[in-house]
């Protein structure tokens, strides 16, 4: 029987000293002692628990500097803080539905294991290089930003200075970090559109205003940006025609508003050339956001930003204040991939990956559904009956796969139909969800049209 029901175990790895004021802390968090009670000496306490006086002295010390214990002069150690604390209450365990389905999800590239070499190599290389010694540079590695910048003007047609071009931890990073920049008022977002990026305004604690995907935009009174994806809209996949830029562009104008160009995924087409981004067209207008999250691994979390050069320096320097920089390993990383060649041969690869699954997916769709665009990138999108498109999804998750819905990317639009990715799949995997869904297609009852949006 010791002075208190404490018990040690010298089995445990965790070091005495630690075991007893992690069960001293419990017997004061339970109620089990209270404020005002005074704990035995520290040799009485030693000699029950068969422990040394430095045991119970450092247990001590700790829950002193903590502030459970004090120390009152001449008459012992007490606790401080009093009466019982409530009750630790278990998290919610998370429901993780799908969590056993193989997700055609549309943002999830494809990675050829042959790359994994050169993957590997990159991150030796980065082990083998001294880290610098202090925060990273605030506008990211300067040689990692040359090399994008030189990517940029020759894949984006994007003449940039490597000092105006940001790292960042992907596209849904840069424009949070647009957003802390950029004056008051709401941002209008494509609809149906990316839905981290209206997760990310209303983050912001900015209204999201309703942009409809495929129609001009002619109005962005009270908004203080517009974010578009105009290489390839997502998720309908349609490529901004010229007319509605420049119209956007002069809307923009009128407004004051900057228009975030979300350049996802636009070196990834296989039917043409890659469509020129429209930051090209005005620099002084559209802040460009780019990311690794297609073209390397969405994982690597690393993305790049070009911003207006009237946000520049806000966000350079709130980033010197914040340290709001991916970390160095990564940053370096990618530098190697980038130098070596790397990334330009994964997208190769993955273009022709692509450029050979879209066409299974099509005709596998195409008799029961309407294409929502061309065919580009690692997803494709359809149109359908609300009804067939449910039908489709619960034959897929049946036979272990989950496809999006396009309801899911909508908000104020009435679109239904479903979106599939097609990249983070194997071919075989992709051969059975197909057939999965067809299979759901085919016995879902044709009730309603389909519904295209107005500018089809
Ligand atoms: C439209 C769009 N933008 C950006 C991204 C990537 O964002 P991040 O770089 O933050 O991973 C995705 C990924 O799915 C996307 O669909």
């Amino acid at each position: 029987m010791t002075t208190l029901p404490v018990r040690l175990d010298r089995s445990r790895a965790e070091p005495l000293p630690a075991q007893l004021s992690g069960a001293i802390r419990d017997l004061v968090v339970d109620g089990t002692l209270t404020k005002g009670d005074r704990l035995p000496s520290t040799r009485a306490l030693a000699t029950d628990l068969g422990v040394s006086r430095a045991v119970t002295e450092q247990a001590y010390d700790q829950l002193l500097a903590e502030g459970w214990l004090e120390a009152r002069r001449g008459s012992g150690t007490f606790v401080a803080s009093g009466g019982r604390l409530p009750a630790v209450v278990a998290a919610p365990r998370r429901a993780t539905p799908s969590s056993d389905l193989v997700r055609l999800d549309a943002g999830t590239p494809w990675l050829d294991p042959r790359h994994l070499a050169g993957w590997r190599r990159a991150w030796r290389e980065v082990s083998a290089a001294p880290p610098p010694r202090g925060y990273p540079d605030p506008r990211g590695l300067p040689e990692l930003r040359t090399a994008l910048a030189e990517r940029l003007a020759r894949t984006r047609g994007l003449v940039v200075d490597p000092d105006a071009l940001l790292v960042t931890s992907g596209a849904t990073d840069g424009l949070r970090q647009f957003l802390a920049a950029l004056p008051p008022g709401d941002v209008a977002v494509e609809d149906p559109g990316y839905r981290a990026a209206v997760e990310t305004v209303r983050t912001a604690g900015r209204g999201v205003v309703d942009l409809p995907a495929l129609a001009p935009v002619t109005s962005l009174d009270g908004c203080a940006a517009a974010y578009v994806t105009p290489a390839h809209q997502h998720p309908l996949g349609r490529v901004m025609p010229a007319a509605d830029r420049l119209t956007l562009l002069d809307t923009a104008r009128r407004a004051g508003a900057v228009v975030v160009e979300d350049d996802y995924d636009s070196e990834l087409r296989y039917d043409v050339a890659p469509v020129p981004a429209l930051a090209a067209l005005d620099r002084s207008r559209v802040a460009y956001l780019g990311t690794a999250a297609k073209s390397v691994v969405p994982s690597l979390r690393i993305g790049w930003t070009v911003p207006t050069p009237g946000l520049l320096d806000d966000v350079v320097r709130r980033r010197t204040v914040t340290h709001d920089v991916p970390s160095w390993p990564a940053q370096r990383a990618l530098l190697t991939l980038l130098r070596d060649g790397w990334l330009d041969k994964v997208v190769r690869t993955a273009r022709r990956v692509y450029a050979e699954r879209a066409p299974r997916v099509a005709e596998a769709l195409a008799p029961y559904a309407v294409p929502a665009g061309p065919m580009a990138g690692m997803y494709s999108t359809w149109l359908l009956p609300q009804a067939s498109a449910l039908a489709a999804r619960d034959a897929a998750a049946a036979a272990g796969f989950e496809v999006n819905l396009l309801a899911g990317y909508c908000r104020a639009a009435d679109l239904t139909g479903l979106v599939i990715g097609f990249g983070g799949v194997t071919d075989d995997q992709l051969d059975r969800a197909l057939e999965a869904i067809t299979c759901g297609l085919s016995g879902a009852v044709r009730s309603s049209p389909v519904k295209t949006p107005e500018s089809f």
